[in-house]
């Protein structure tokens, strides 16, 4: 028998997925690690936490199933975006790893726009300066560690963190690096000008290929560490959004899906590259080679759930506890109880800030017109709608831009509640399905490197054969009519708050 493995390297911790050629999940794991915040809006994770659980999570599935190593046919790398891994000459880490959503990087942007200038920069990495993405955070570190930054050799992504460690080679691929802001995206290669305007070596980034090519073969060292047969190829792979886009079957014009994992992604594919020239959403290569993306990004999607729950929500998670279920199952049928609107409750996400479609560091969460009555069960419905409401407000400006989303896929672990999922069909006014094989980004990059071993034709056949899917929710018209016009008033407020969030970034804290 043959098998594919893919590994996507999350924010709250690695999945490592196990296949058969059908896209059948044979075994799963996934080991979590911290996310540190040594300051408020920061966000920083320790490189080798990602490799330990790369290599716990690929012992245990080999061990678990039973499979002999050299059944693995291809290794997928799939992660979180634009996390910046610098390593010495020596390959070793420098620094913990600023990740995603970390938000130091607002005088960063401004140096960015100066040194290219703002149009330029859209046009040719197709996003505006953005925190979030990568280039930012490498100037940051030329800026505040100058000595540390003297010592950088090597410039990773965190998956391509993982590709170097198994197979020793510094590369990435197209999907993951669009997010770095550094590459030409219309022409699919690094760009010269944007290195030349930041300060970057081009010997520092990573060999780009598309998402299904050979990148490399797992070394000795690392088939010792995980089990692996020492040759296993690793392909590509891809940004976590873009192997989600492969393991839901996203892959052709007018296809789409949302993500509500931590972040809250909306990604449509395109066949020609299209930017929204004022920045809300972004553009990127996609893992279908000769593709592109329209993507949004809001920072705090589960994240506004989880905080919720873990600050507000003892009680349902001891319940949840007695019962034997996830406390977010207790937690969504509390908040089934109350009505669409959440009693009159508007919660804003923008707990780490907001990037699309405000790119704004300095927002933070909401909840507005909290009154005596409400209990948690309003706050929890609440944060759900708000989180969807802001979903909506980037499918707007995917329609601004001319694309239509007929359909939508939902995945993540938020995509798992069927309540979220009714008010994303709601809000968006078009059925709202889920996949058979919910294994997102693993089993997206499994794909790929099924591509790459030269197992299926192509990206988009693959997915053909074998991603199908169920619980298809239509929207609801009386509960679509009640969102219209909470929807307006949660646009209105981030209008009225933006110029006392910056206020508020300024207080002592
Ligand atoms: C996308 C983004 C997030 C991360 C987290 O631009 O920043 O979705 O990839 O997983």
């Amino acid at each position: 028998m043959q098998y594919l493995l893919g590994v996507d390297l999350g924010t709250s911790g690695t999945k490592t997925g196990l296949f058969d050629l059908a896209g059948r999940a044979i075994c799963a794991k996934t080991i979590e690690y911290p996310l540190y915040q040594p300051a408020n809006g920061w966000a920083e994770q320790d490189p080798s936490d990602w490799w330990h659980a790369a290599c716990d999570g690929i012992r245990y599935v080999l061990q678990k199933s039973g499979i002999n190593a050299a059944e693995i046919a291809g290794i997928g790398l799939s992660g979180q975006m634009h996390g910046l891994v610098m390593l010495d000459k020596d390959g070793i880490v420098l620094r913990n790893s600023i990740i995603w959503c970390d938000q130091r990087t607002t005088n960063e942007c401004v140096q960015m726009n100066k040194a290219v200038g703002e149009k330029k920069l859209i046009e040719i990495t197709a996003n505006p300066a953005l925190t979030g993405f990568t280039a930012s955070k490498v100037l940051w570190v030329q800026n505040n560690e100058p000595d540390l930054y003297e010592k950088c050799a090597h410039i990773l992504l965190p998956k391509d963190y993982i590709r170097y460690m198994l197979t020793g080679e510094y590369a990435t691929e197209m999907s993951d690096a669009s997010g770095m802001q550094l590459m030409d995206i219309a022409k699919r290669c690094w760009s010269d000008e944007i290195l030349s305007k930041f300060n970057i070596q081009k010997s520092m980034l990573g060999k780009l290929y598309e998402s299904p090519d050979i990148t490399g073969k797992v070394h000795r060292r690392a088939a010792e560490l995980t089990g692996l047969r020492e040759g296993t190829i690793v392909v590509g792979g891809a940004a976590d959004n873009s192997a989600a886009a492969v393991g839901t079957g996203v892959v052709r014009a007018g296809n789409a899906f949302t993500t509500l994992g931590t972040s809250g992604v909306i990604y449509a594919i395109s066949e020609d590259v299209s930017i929204d020239l004022k920045g809300r959403v972004h553009t990127l290569c996609s893992a279908v080679p000769g593709k592109w993306t329209l993507m949004s990004c809001t920072l705090s999607a589960g994240l506004s759930l989880r905080w919720l729950r873990d600050t507000c929500c003892s009680e349902e998670m001891r319940e949840a506890e007695t019962l034997g279920v996830d406390p977010y199952v207790v937690m969504d049928q509390l908040a089934e109880k109350v009505m669409p609107g959440a009693g009159g409750l508007v919660y804003l996400p923008y707990l780490m800030g907001e990037r699309s479609p405000h790119p704004d560091p300095y927002c933070r969460g909401v909840f507005f017109g909290l009154s005596a009555s409400h209990s948690r069960a309003n706050m929890i419905r609440s944060v759900m709608e708000g989180v969807a409401f802001s979903q909506r407000e980037c499918v707007d400006v995917f329609q601004e831009m001319g694309i239509t989303i007929a359909e939508m896929i939902a995945c993540g672990g938020g995509g798992r509640s069927s309540l979220w999922r009714q008010m994303l069909a709601d809000m968006y006014g078009c059925p709202v399905s889920t996949v058979k094989t919910d294994e997102g980004p693993a089993l997206g990059v499994a794909i790929l490197a099924g591509v790459g071993a030269g197992i299926y034709d192509s990206v988009e056949s693959a997915c053909d054969n074998l991603i199908g899917k169920k619980n298809i929710q239509n929207p609801n018209l009386a509960t679509r009519k009640v969102y219209e016009d909470y929807y307006k008033l949660y646009k209105q407020l981030y209008a009225d708050l933006r110029e006392s969030f910056k206020n508020l970034a300024k207080l002592p804290k």
